[in-house]
């Protein structure tokens, strides 16, 4: 019998890591064959394309600039949980899915396949660590956040919502939508005041930024804050509000996504071996304990 879609649900998305699949189908990797491209389209069927929509009409109907206030309120006092890197590590990783165990890969291994890709191309230690943490974020899930509010592109709250984001016409139920306030180009910005003080929808990667902010550099910050900001990285559609750094920063940001989208290797990378180095790491930059 055929599974329904999870349509009147607040998760529709069998596994938390389904839209980016969708990210796949919208940026394919430029290097890989027709013929990969046309296995990867059979194994996105109809029906998990179906609950990545559902999944974005939520995000997009309920991302208004309220909401996220109302999120930083609550999680930015980071009161939930204290936790060494490893044991959130081992914490996201209780987020497994059990719909596709061939295909979805666990959490860490996504970490680990990341950071590796990184280290591969000899890329700062700095830069390999941050591929190792950059979706730690996700632990909003366990925390009991739906899917919306934790994964899926970001965007800017406050303004006029582009239509380079995916599935913009949903955005048409957002009540920020028709708000005088927010709804103009600029919305309640300054032109090019930096994004700094934009507000972007909530979700994983602000959490994560707002968390690790005090230990890395810069370009590091950046990446983990706009990750899932492809109407900017990709589309380049909201320069109107950046400044001169936001720009020159962004050059990382957009070095930094192949690695997240394309770095699926056909041999898991062997967590075991690679520990030690990781431990290193984790210790040259971050406290033992850090509060999510
Ligand atoms: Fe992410
Ligand atoms: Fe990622």
């Amino acid at each position: 019998m055929k599974k329904p879609l999870n349509i009147d649900s607040e998760n529709p998305m069998d596994n938390v890591d389904d839209w980016e699949n969708d990210l796949l189908v919208r940026y394919p990797d430029p290097a890989e064959t027709k013929k990969e491209k046309e296995e990867f389209r059979n194994y996105i069927d109809s029906e998990r394309l179906d609950t990545v929509r559902e999944f974005y009409r939520l995000n997009h109907t309920y991302q208004t600039y309220d909401f996220v206030c109302y999120k930083e309120e609550e999680f930015l006092k980071f009161n939930k949980k204290e936790m060494s890197i490893w044991e959130a590590v081992d914490f996201l990783n209780t987020l497994v899915d059990d719909s596709d165990p061939d295909i979805d890969l666990d959490q860490m291994q996504h970490l680990l396949q990341t950071s590796e890709a990184i280290r591969a191309d000899g890329h700062p230690d700095w830069f390999v660590l941050t591929g190792f943490v950059h979706d730690l974020g996700k632990i909003l899930c366990l925390f009991g956040e739906p899917q919306w509010a934790v994964v899926g592109d970001t965007f800017p709250v406050g303004c006029a919502y582009s239509d380079k984001i995916v599935y913009s016409e949903f955005f048409k139920e957002n009540p920020d939508y028709t708000n005088e306030k927010y709804n103009t180009k600029y919305g309640i910005y300054k032109p090019n005041c930096g994004l700094d003080n934009v507000k972007m929808s909530w979700g994983h990667d602000e959490y994560l930024y707002q968390i690790f902010k005090d230990y890395l550099p810069d370009p590091a910050l950046y990446m983990i804050r706009y990750h899932s900001f492809y109407s900017q990285h990709r589309e380049n559609d909201y320069v109107h509000l950046m400044n001169e750094k936001d720009v020159e920063m962004f050059e990382w940001v957009k070095k930094f996504n192949p690695y997240d989208l394309y770095s699926k290797a056909p041999v898991p990378p062997d967590a075991k071996a690679l520990l030690p180095y990781y431990k290193a790491l984790v210790s040259k930059y971050l406290p033992e304990k850090l509060k999510f």
